[in-house]
C-alpha cells in the first residue's frame, strides 16, 4: 500500500493517532487536524512527514490551505458519544454540520482525491432485535447515533451526486493500545484496565449482562486501510467488527485474567442514559466477501497485546 498526501482529522484520538504511526511509513506527507477537545497532543506521531493543526476540521480557512494538497481523507474527527447526552447542540454541529462542510470543501479544493473514508459507529444499530446486525439495519437512540447517521448519508448523496470517491465503515468497540484514560470518554476496556493499575474496583453500569463487540485496534487499522484502497469499496459502507458479543461482567473478567487475578472486585452503579444498548454485534460478512478482511485477534490475544503496551508505562 502506498499513499501520497493525506488528511487524518481526529489525529490526536485514540484511532486516529493509531492510524497514523500506521500510515507515516506508507505516505509522502500526513497532515493531522484536530482541535484537542478530547485528543492528546503527545499521541501525535512527531515525524517530519507530519504536519499538526490545532484547530476544527471545518475551520475553513485551515481547509482552504490543507486540502489542496491533499489525496487521501481519513475523517475520525468527532464529539463522542457521551458527549453528545452532555450537549447535543455541539454534537450535531461537530458531527454533521462539520461533515458537510469538508464534503463541499473537499469537493471544491482536491481535484486529485483518491478516496475520503468516513469512520461511522455501530451505534446506529441501537438496541438491534438481529445480532449479529447487517448493514441494512438501524435504530438511532442517541444524538451521536443520530449525527454519524446523518452525517453518513451526506457522504453518500456526495458520492452519488458528485461522485465523490466515498467509503464508509462503522467501527463497534475499539480497544488497545493508544486507547488511554486522560481522555474521559474512552472506551471500557481502557476504564478497566486504569482500574487495575490503581487497584480499585471495576465500575460496572447496571447488571454488567449487557454485550458489545469489541474490536482490537490492528484489526480495525487493517480494514480501513483495506476499504480505502480497493476499488470495489467505492460508495460502499461496512460493519467493522467481530460478530462475537461478550458482556461486560466476562469483559472484566478476561482483563483480570489478562492481569493475573482470578477473582477481581467489581462495584455496579446505575445506568447511565447511554446505557440502554443491551446488546450488540456487527455483522461481518459484507467486508469478508468483499475485501477478504477478518478479525485476525481473539478478544484475549487483543487483551494480552493492550496490558503488553500498558506495561511499557504507558
Ligand atoms: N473507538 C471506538 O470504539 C469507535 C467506535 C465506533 C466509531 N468510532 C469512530 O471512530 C472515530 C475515532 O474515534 P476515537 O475513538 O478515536 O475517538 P476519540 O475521541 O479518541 O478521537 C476523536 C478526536 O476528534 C477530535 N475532535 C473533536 N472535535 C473536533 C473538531 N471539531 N475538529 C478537529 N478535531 C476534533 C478530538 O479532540 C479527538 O482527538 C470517530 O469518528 C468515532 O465516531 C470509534
Amino acid at each position: 500500500m502506498k499513499f501520497g498526501h493525506v488528511l487524518i482529522t481526529g489525529g490526536a484520538g485514540f484511532v486516529g493517532s493509531q492510524l497514523l504511526k500506521r500510515m507515516e511509513p506508507l505516505a509522502e506527507h500526513i497532515h493531522v487536524i484536530d482541535d484537542l477537545s478530547a485528543g492528546d497532543p503527545n499521541a501525535v506521531l512527531r515525524s517530519d512527514k507530519v504536519t499538526f493543526y490545532k484547530g476544527s476540521y471545518f475551520d475553513e480557512k485551515l481547509l482552504d490551505q490543507v486540502l489542496p494538497q491533499v489525496e487521501w481523507i481519513f475523517h475520525l474527527a468527532c464529539r463522542s458519544l457521551s458527549m453528545s447526552i452532555l450537549d447535543m447542540k455541539e454534537d450535531l454541529n461537530t458531527n454533521l454540520y462539520g461533515a458537510y462542510v469538508l464534503l463541499e470543501k473537499t469537493k471544491a479544493l482536491c481535484p486529485s482525491l483518491q478516496r475520503i473514508v468516513y469512520t461511522s459507529t455501530a451505534s446506529v444499530y441501537g438496541n438491534a432485535p438481529v445480532r449479529p446486525t447487517p448493514e441494512s439495519f438501524y435504530d438511532i437512540s442517541t444524538p451521536y447515533s443520530a449525527s454519524k447517521f446523518a452525517a453518513e448519508h451526506y457522504f453518500h448523496m456526495f458520492y452519488q451526486m458528485y461522485e465523490l470517491p466515498v467509503t464508509l465503515v462503522r467501527l463497534s468497540n475499539v480497544y488497545g493500545p493508544g486507547q488511554v484514560v486522560s481522555n474521559p470518554y474512552c472506551g471500557v476496556v481502557a476504564k478497566f484496565f486504569d482500574h487495575l493499575q490503581k487497584e480499585a474496583p471495576f465500575s460496572i453500569y447496571g447488571d454488567g449482562r449487557q454485550t458489545r463487540d469489541f474490536t482490537f485496534i490492528e484489526d480495525a487499522l487493517d480494514a480501513i486501510l483495506a476499504a480505502a484502497v480497493s476499488p470495489k469499496s467505492l460508495g460502499q459502507l461496512y460493519n467493522i467488527g467481530t460478530g462475537i458479543e461478550t458482556n461486560i461482567r466476562e469483559l472484566a473478567q478476561h482483563i483480570a485474567a489478562t492481569a493475573g487475578f482470578t477473582d477481581y472486585p467489581a462495584e455496579y452503579l446505575p445506568k447511565r442514559p447511554i446505557d440502554h444498548i443491551a446488546g450488540r454485534s456487527v455483522d461481518i460478512t459484507h467486508i469478508r466477501q468483499a475485501l477478504g478482511w477478518s478479525p485476525k485477534h481473539t478478544l484475549q490475544q487483543g487483551l494480552v497485546k493492550t496490558y503488553a503496551w500498558l506495561n511499557q508505562g504507558h
